[in-house]
Order: structure tokens, then C-alpha cells, then sequence
């Protein structure tokens, strides 16, 4: 991808992470981060349709934000906000209400999603849908075109957004003219699906969830509880079957894969080992960032600063974006 692309994306705070969501999603936007220039803000008011308790967005902006900070991400060239402290983004929202179809958000997954299950327990279709959650994707649609962004690397459950965002871009340069970039999605590609404990795709639904940045002693429990089938240590094992060995791929090396590839085929090694060898890894792997965030969350001003600083610059440019859609739909 060319290096002068602008990188943009929104990290809903709904609490640690497990391993699945960061590999699916985040890990995406901080490899991208380290050479481009990027927008990464804690998407607040998008926790809002389901969240009534602000002490909780608050606690969960901060935990983002530190592990995102913690994972890596490129501070230099990144521009890491809380989106609800740039006021232009209520402004922009307001805009493109008024040339989004209502249809395009009675196709969105969520909200469709919400209708199939009230449907089907015989309550009222609209039970339990806000306009927020209605009209998530038109808040969503601003975050992504107020920043002038090119990219936006997502988990595949949110491309529909992100292709929303680019219909709704161009419905307004239809009517007003060439006004918005067109906006790309990108969905990571590499590590298909990650398994969770019990082998199904890892998933807070299914409890098979590992954390991204808990205790050593939590880790270790939980790696022990993966699901393995009943060879014993003798026997040669299909590291492509086996949980333990879907998970290692993700952290080591391309040496240590092969090593660990070729022990599972020979046979003579336990799962109980090769457990033993996936805590060891993921938890060295894992220590600096989680000594990291556990630094941050005791230091939570700091945070504030980052994000301050952030909100300032992000302003610059969505000041400049508003006056160009009030001119466009005002003429002023
Ligand atoms: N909706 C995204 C999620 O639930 C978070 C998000 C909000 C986002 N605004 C965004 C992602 C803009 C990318 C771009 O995960």
C-alpha cells in the first residue's frame, strides 16, 4: 500500500480485548501506523447506543486507549483522540443525515441482526433499538470522512460500515460535488480464523475467550484449559488441527513454527508440552505490553495528555472539513 495513504480507525471501548479481536482487527491498524500517517481515536460515542453508565465509557475509553498504546502503536505518526472531544463530528454527523438513505440503514448487520431476534422471540421488531444504534453507521460514515481518510483496516464485522461510509460519501458528492475521498476498507487477511479454547472461532459468545493483556497466572490457566483431542505423547499429531498449534503460529517466528511443527508430526511430545511451549511464548510475547498498560492504567493523566494532544491536531482538520460541507449544503 503506498506509503502516502491516510490511515484511519475507531476502537470501540468495550473492555480488554481477547486475542481474537486484536488479531482480527487492531493488530491491522498498528502495523499500518508504524509507516503511515494515522487517525486512531477511542470511539466513545459509539458505545453510547448500549452503554447508560458513564463511568464505565470512561473506564473503557482509558483501557483502549492504553492498550492500543501499549500494543505499539506509532505514536509519531499517529493522531490518537477520544472521538467525542472534537465537536465537529456531531456537526458532520448531522450533515450526512440528510443525503443517507433510511433504507441503507435497514440493511445494516447490527440493526438487522437486532430485528431477526425480537422477531423471532415475537416482541415488537423495533424492541430495544435507540435511533443511536439505528444510526450507527451514519456516525461512523463521519468518523471516517471528516478525517479526509483513505484506508480503514476493520475486523471483518464492521466492512458493511466502512462500505456504507464510502456509499454515503459518494450520495453527497453526487448532489454537491467532488467533496469526500471514497474510502477502502481493509480486513485482515492473514490469520483466517482464530480458535478459541475450545477450537470454535474464538468469541466472547462461545466463553472460549483468552485476553489479550491478563495476569501470567491467568494465561497459563487458561491456555491449559484448550480442548485437545486424546493422542497420547507417543503419537504424531496434525499441527493444523490442534488449537495450541493455530495459536503458536500467531506469536513466534517463522523458525519456531517450523520447530514446533515438526515436533507435533514426529510425535514424543504431550499436549500438556506443547501447552507449556504456547504459555511460554504468548507470555513472553505479551509481558512488555502488559507491564505497559498496567503503567498506564496507574497513570491515567498521562492518557489524558496523549489524547488531548491528539483531539487538538484531529480538530485542525475536521474545522477545515466542516467549513467545506457548510459551504457545499449552506452556502455558508
Ligand atoms: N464500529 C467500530 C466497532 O464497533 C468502531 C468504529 C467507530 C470505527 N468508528 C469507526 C472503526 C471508524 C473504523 C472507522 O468496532
Amino acid at each position: 500500500m503506498a506509503d502516502d495513504k491516510i490511515v484511519l480507525t475507531g476502537i470501540k471501548p468495550t473492555g480488554m480485548p481477547h486475542i481474537g479481536n486484536y488479531l482480527g482487527a487492531f493488530k491491522n491498524s498498528i502495523d499500518l501506523s508504524q509507516n503511515h500517517k494515522t487517525f486512531m481515536f477511542i470511539a466513545d460515542l459509539h458505545a453510547l447506543n448500549a452503554v447508560h453508565d458513564a463511568k464505565v465509557v470512561k473506564q473503557h475509553s482509558y483501557e483502549a486507549a492504553a492498550f492500543m498504546i501499549a500494543m505499539g502503536v506509532n505514536l509519531e505518526n499517529t493522531t490518537l483522540f477520544r472521538q467525542s472531544d472534537v465537536n465537529e463530528i456531531y456537526q458532520l454527523t448531522e450533515f450526512l443525515m440528510n443525503v443517507t438513505p433510511k433504507g441503507l440503514m435497514n440493511r445494516a448487520h447490527s440493526y438487522k441482526a437486532m430485528i431477526d431476534k425480537n422477531t423471532a422471540a415475537g416482541i415488537d421488531v423495533d424492541s430495544g433499538v435507540n435511533m443511536g444504534l439505528y444510526t450507527y453507521p451514519v456516525l461512523m460514515a463521519a468518523d471516517i470522512l471528516l478525517y479526509n481518510s483513505d484506508v480503514v483496516p476493520v475486523g471483518k464485522d464492521q466492512k458493511q460500515h466502512v462500505e456504507f461510509a464510502r456509499d454515503i460519501a459518494g450520495y453527497f458528492n453526487n448532489i454537491y460535488g467532488e467533496t469526500f475521498k471514497l474510502p477502502e476498507p481493509i480486513i485482515s487477511q492473514d490469520c483466517g480464523i482464530v480458535p478459541g479454547l475450545d477450537g470454535r472461532k474464538m468469541s466472547k459468545s462461545y466463553d472460549n475467550t483468552i485476553p489479550l493483556l491478563c495476569s501470567s497466572n491467568e494465561l497459563k490457566k487458561k491456555i491449559m484449559r484448550i480442548i485437545t483431542d486424546s493422542k497420547t505423547p507417543e503419537e504424531s499429531k496434525n499441527p493444523d488441527e490442534s488449537t495450541i498449534f493455530q495459536l503458536y503460529k500467531q506469536f513466534a517466528n517463522d523458525d519456531e513454527i517450523a520447530v514446533l511443527r515438526k515436533r507435533f508430526l514426529n510425535g514424543g511430545m504431550g499436549y500438556g508440552e506443547a501447552k507449556t511451549i504456547l504459555f511460554e511464548k504468548i507470555d513472553s510475547v505479551l509481558s512488555g505490553p502488559r507491564a505497559e498498560y498496567e503503567r498506564l492504567m496507574a497513570n491515567t493523566s498521562e492518557i489524558d495528555t496523549i489524547l488531548e494532544h491528539g483531539a487538538e491536531q484531529a480538530q485542525k482538520i475536521a474545522r477545515k472539513t466542516i467549513t467545506k460541507v457548510k459551504k457545499k449544503m449552506l452556502g455558508l
